[in-house]
């Protein structure tokens, strides 16, 4: 609908329709108004698979039947930004046909610590990982018509206390770390809805945080689509909708639609506050609603094999002593499979986005089917609860004395990872834990397969040949286990996140699950953290093997000395050296050699997935631009750029790089910020028209006989000491009084308020 349409609607709106279109009907829907032909849209779950609850307007968790596709941390180890394009069609194209409007999803928080039970439902660490994978996702979804809602803004990293937890943070981390992917996406795919957190953020609740709502989300990103609260997020309907909120959610309660209609009556909320929010989400209900056709189905088979491709692609390979997997058909007549996990896999997470799967491949029973006719295929469970049971223990040692070869499947069950409860460890259970080292004292190959949201510790690393994190793979995880264990197709996947040795190791441990959360590690989350300490972690960010080789080289750019205005393009060679067709995902990392604020020791900014035959070798490009060198400047308030040399980092992983090159950045940015008596000299030498006012200022209290520029004198002297002086301090303590305040301040005004 036109906007002069939306408007002509709104006029003839009542303040009581207004309001009520600003709440939810039911847990799931928004109000239709039959007098003005507004029809009610449908917002359901998400995010990897389509969580519609029908029948009961309630806390109901069960939706209808639908594909349940990888969760995140698996898409993003995928690093593939065409399957997250192709699984966000195929839910829109789910969504389309179960009537769904809005898809609560994805979720583009940034894994601040291994503890946040909802992990699995988080893509990444690293903001640019999850804001490409998140925008690719978006416009997928957004393709087929369906509006996608990307949560939760923000700063929502814990679950402990998670309705009103406060999230105390500086500006430089927010922005960098923290809004980062949000911003990316409300740029790039433009979702139609974005989800306001739970939490507060520096005191104030997300739902009616007027900095990150209006001035950061709608103002400075030019946001268009409509804010919603979580569910049950919004605390004051007056306040939320003065703040930028547009829509709460869940269902209505009349006695909050009353307070806003006598705030609008009072005065104490303009209507026209209220028009925008009405405007923006008519806009969005008129976008996506469509009459319902109930002719429309998806092909479910095929959106299943998709569940499969992106499964295969999102498995880490992370250990592959002397080339035990594939697996050796040859070489093998007993197979031994154990762990409960095997024939009961977790697959998804607890919570609202747990999806009711339309079938569900069991690994074992794939694994049989696959080559039980040649293969001698024995299970035990291993265990059947957290604790250690000896006896099933002793069972399954026996089978894996008398195998070929053992496969244990552990990870994290249920209880250890969900929605609203934080993890209190990153251990497996106690029982998986000695499964895993009670096989491996009698059988030397022997494969773990972990299926788990987020990192765990791996206190017996060296005893089992190989380990696969194969995440929670959604409903195709048997299949697709296969696929990569009989070597039908060749892992690829990296780590979306770093796995650490122990819990301790992580920046946020001390910091972590209270209810006012400092998050005083800043921007040194992940491998930003661990590069900085200097700290081995068990597997570092973007690690992840293959049954093949890669070799780089060549790498080239297009200038080596830039500007923070011009691109910056990248070629490298990459060749497969191996004897199977692969998969490589090629990382590029810049680093800021010298700043005036502390850095990571490097950042991820662009990363491409590249299919290589045997022996073929590709170019790949890189294109870099100016925010990929920019760092947040609390004081400026801005992103900016230094001069100065910066390392360009082509690797495998972040602690794998194969290829540098060094380049020059000449950049012209200029600060404008206002300056004062008591700023530095450096603020005025960045500053635009800085140094022609402390020109002006020196000269005329110099001796007419010295004809050196004052600048030029004193910028001879020791650089660092001279940017550190202040003003005042020049004046004062140089100058002995030649300087009157007067001039300095009349020249100041005129400077800064040149600047408005
Ligand atoms: C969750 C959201 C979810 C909503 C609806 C909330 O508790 O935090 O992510 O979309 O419920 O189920």
């Amino acid at each position: 609908m036109e906007e002069s349409d939306l408007n002509k609607l709104i006029s003839k709106m009542t303040i009581e329709e207004k309001v009520q279109l600003l709440t939810g009907k039911t847990f799931w829907t928004t109000f239709s108004n039959d007098r003005l032909n507004i029809p009610s849209i449908f917002l359901a779950d998400g995010p990897h698979g389509i969580r519609k609850v029908v029948g009961r307007d309630s806390l109901a968790m069960k939706g209808i039947k639908a594909i349940c596709f990888p969760t995140a941390p698996a898409l993003a180890s995928s690093w593939n930004i065409d399957l997250a394009k192709r699984l966000g069609e195929a839910l829109g194209e789910e969504c389309i046909s179960l009537d769904v409007q809005i898809l609560l999803g994805p979720g583009v928080n940034q894994k601040r610590s291994p503890l946040c039970g909802r992990n699995f439902e988080y893509f990444s660490e690293d903001p640019i990982l999850t804001g490409q994978i998140g925008t690719a996702f978006v416009l997928g979804v957004q393709s087929m018509g369906v509006g996608s809602s990307i949560k939760h803004y923000a700063l929502n990293n814990q679950e402990y206390e998670r309705f009103s937890s406060n999230s105390i943070v500086d500006e430089r981390t927010m922005r960098e770390i923290y809004l980062l992917a949000f911003e990316m996406i409300i740029k790039n795919a433009k979702p139609m809805t974005i989800m306001c957190s739970y939490n507060k953020i520096n005191g104030i609740y997300a739902s009616e945080h007027n900095y990150l709502i209006r001035d950061i989300l709608k103002n400075e990103w030019g946001y268009e689509g409509f804010v919603l609260s979580d569910w049950m997020a919004s605390n004051d309907k007056v306040e939320s909708i003065k703040n930028g909120l547009d829509l709460e959610m869940p269902t209505k309660n009349q006695f909050r639609d009353d307070e806003v209609i006598s705030a609008i009556n009072k005065g104490d909320l303009d209507e026209k506050v209220v028009n925008e929010a009405v405007r923006r989400v008519l806009s969005v209900i008129f976008k996506t609603y469509k009459i319902p056709n109930n002719n429309i189905s998806f092909d479910i088979e095929q959106h299943h094999q998709l569940a499969r491709e992106i499964a295969i692609e999102s498995m880490v390979l992370l250990k592959n002593e002397n080339d035990i997997l594939p697996l050796d058909l040859n070489e093998i007549k007993k197979i031994a499979i154990l762990g409960d996990f095997a024939k009961n896999p977790r697959y998804q997470g607890a919570g609202s986005s747990n999806i009711t799967s339309t079938q569900l491949d069991i690994p074992y029973d794939c694994l049989k089917n696959e080559i039980g006719h040649r293969i001698e295929i024995k299970y035990s469970q291993g265990y059947n609860s957290d604790t250690i049971d000896d006896k099933l223990i002793i069972e399954a040692v026996d089978i894996a004395k008398h195998s070929d070869v053992a496969i244990i499947f552990a990870g994290l069950p249920p209880s250890y990872e969900s929605e609203g409860i934080d993890r209190e460890h990153i251990n497996l259970p106690p029982s998986h834990n000695h499964l895993i080292e009670e096989i491996c004292k009698v059988q030397k190959k022997t494969v773990v397969i972990l299926l788990n949201g987020s990192c765990v510790a791996m206190p017996w690393i060296d005893l089992p040949s190989a380990i696969i994190e194969a995440w929670l793979l959604g409903q195709a995880c048997g299949s697709a286990i296969v696929d990569i264990l009989l070597g039908k197709i060749n892992p690829s996947g990296k780590l979306s996140e770093t796995f650490p040795i122990v819990l301790e190791e992580n920046p946020s441990f001390l910091n972590f699950g209270e209810r006012d959360v400092i998050y005083g590690e800043r921007i040194f989350i992940g491998y930003r953290y661990y590069e900085k300490k200097k700290i081995k972690p068990l597997f570092p960010f973007g690690f992840g093997l293959s049954y093949t080789t890669f070799e780089y080289k060549d790498i080239t750019v297009d200038k080596e000395k830039i500007t923070n205005k011009s691109d910056l393009n990248i070629v490298i060679t990459i060749k497969n050296t191996g004897n199977r067709k692969g998969k490589e995902i090629i990382q590029v990392y810049v680093r800021d050699i010298e700043s005036d604020l502390i850095r990571p020791i490097k950042e991820l900014k662009a990363f491409k997935k590249i299919e290589l035959d045997i022996g073929e070798e590709k170019k790949v490009k890189f294109t870099l631009k100016e925010r990929d060198f920019a760092y947040w400047h609390p004081k400026y308030k801005t992103w900016i750029v230094e001069s100065g040399d910066f390392e360009i980092l082509v690797g495998s992983s972040s602690a794998d790089i194969r290829l540098k090159k060094k380049i020059k950045m000449n950049s012209n940015f200029m600060f404008q910020i206002p300056l004062f008596r008591d700023s530095l000299l450096k603020d005025f030498f960045n500053h635009s028209k800085g140094r022609e006012l402390l020109n002006n200022l020196f000269q005329e209290a110099l001796d007419p006989d010295d004809n050196e520029n004052f600048l030029e004198k004193i910028t001879k002297m020791n650089m660092n000491l001279i940017n550190d002086l202040p003003l005042n301090k020049i004046i004062d303590y140089l100058f002995l009084g030649k300087i009157s305040y007067a001039k300095v301040d009349s020249l100041l005004l005129k400077l800064n308020s040149d600047l408005k």
